[in-house]
């Protein structure tokens, strides 16, 4: 079977993104799935993280020609596009490295681009090699994240339980819808997922209760805690469910695991916005 391919997606900033395709892409590789994660952020932090020296903590330098933004600048020509994909240290897990310079590429309005489909075409060349591919996106809409949005079977979007207003949210609904209407139709919500959710704060309690009231069925089951293991497992380059299986982090991660696949492929998904 071709791969199915995941978004992870917030305007916001530091809410979990990077984290979650990097624990979640993890424990599909531990089940045995051949994952490839694209990092669509030029910030880099996913890639830092799959190519570090675990003994170093040193990250190889990778040619601008050599990344993403290969299939996003014009002035690139790449032979084999395939071949920008690049082992890790993790057993069957691949990256499509970022690229810090892709910032320039990030403008204008990405509705209008003529490079939204790259990334679908990218992906359908490389399918067939996996089970799965994760984009990780920058805490924007731009290019990059709208071409992710035109490539993929699905978005998560990692939240946390403290924007009231959820404005990014209508706006992020918007851009869905769209990209649904004029270039993907098969793009389905997967879900918000609370991150770094801590059950004890009144205020992460009363959040939960607003967004899933006004969501409904929007709102994964699976709330990821607040996780010192979490961090220090990203922090030593290793998905939670490796770095210390038998944690609460690694549990809630598996879980989180359990329900996307089962939510995944749900027609209703296509639906919501
Ligand atoms: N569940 C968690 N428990 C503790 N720390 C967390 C958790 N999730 C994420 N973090 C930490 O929060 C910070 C932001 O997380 P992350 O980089 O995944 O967010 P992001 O949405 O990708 O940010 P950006 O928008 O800048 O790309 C990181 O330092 C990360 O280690
Ligand atoms: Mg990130």
């Amino acid at each position: 079977m071709p791969a199915r391919t995941y978004v992870a997606l917030n305007r916001k900033g530091g809410v979990g993104k990077t984290s979650t395709c990097f624990h979640w892409g993890g424990e599909l590789a531990r089940r045995g799935q051949r994952v490839l994660l694209i990092d669509l952020d030029p910030q880099r932090n996913l890639t830092d993280k799959l190519l570090m020296d675990p003994e170093t903590g040193e990250v190889p330098e990778v040619p601008y020609e050599e990344t993403v933004a290969a299939l996003f600048d014009p002035e690139v020509y790449v032979e084999d596009r395939a071949s920008l994909v690049r082992p890790t240290r993790h057993a069957n897990v691949s990256v499509l490295p970022g690229a810090h310079r892709m910032e320039h590429l990030n403008m204008g309005n990405p509705a209008t681009d003529d490079r939204q489909l790259v990334l679908r075409d990218f992906v359908d060349e490389v399918r067939d090699r996996f089970d799965s591919i994760i984009c990780d996106c920058p805490p924007n809409i731009m290019i990059g994240s709208w071409a992710a949005m035109a490539a993929g079977d699905g978005v998560i979007v990692p939240l946390q339980a403290e924007d009231f207003g959820a404005m990014g949210l209508k706006l992020l609904n918007e851009s869905l819808v769209q990209v649904r209407r004029e270039a993907n139709p098969g793009l389905a919500l997967l879900g918000y997922l609370l991150m770094m959710y801590d059950d004890k704060s009144p205020l992460h309690r009363a959040y939960a209760q607003t967004i899933r009231d006004s969501y409904p069925g929007r709102v994964l089951e699976t709330a990821v805690p607040v996780s010192r293991d979490l961090k220090m497992a990203v922090t030593t380059g290793l998905p939670i469910t490796l770095f210390k299986p038998r944690s609460k982090a690694a549990k809630v991660m598996q879980a989180l695991c359990d329900e996307l696949l089962a939510r995944d492929g749900s027609a209703e998904l296509k639906e919501v916005a």
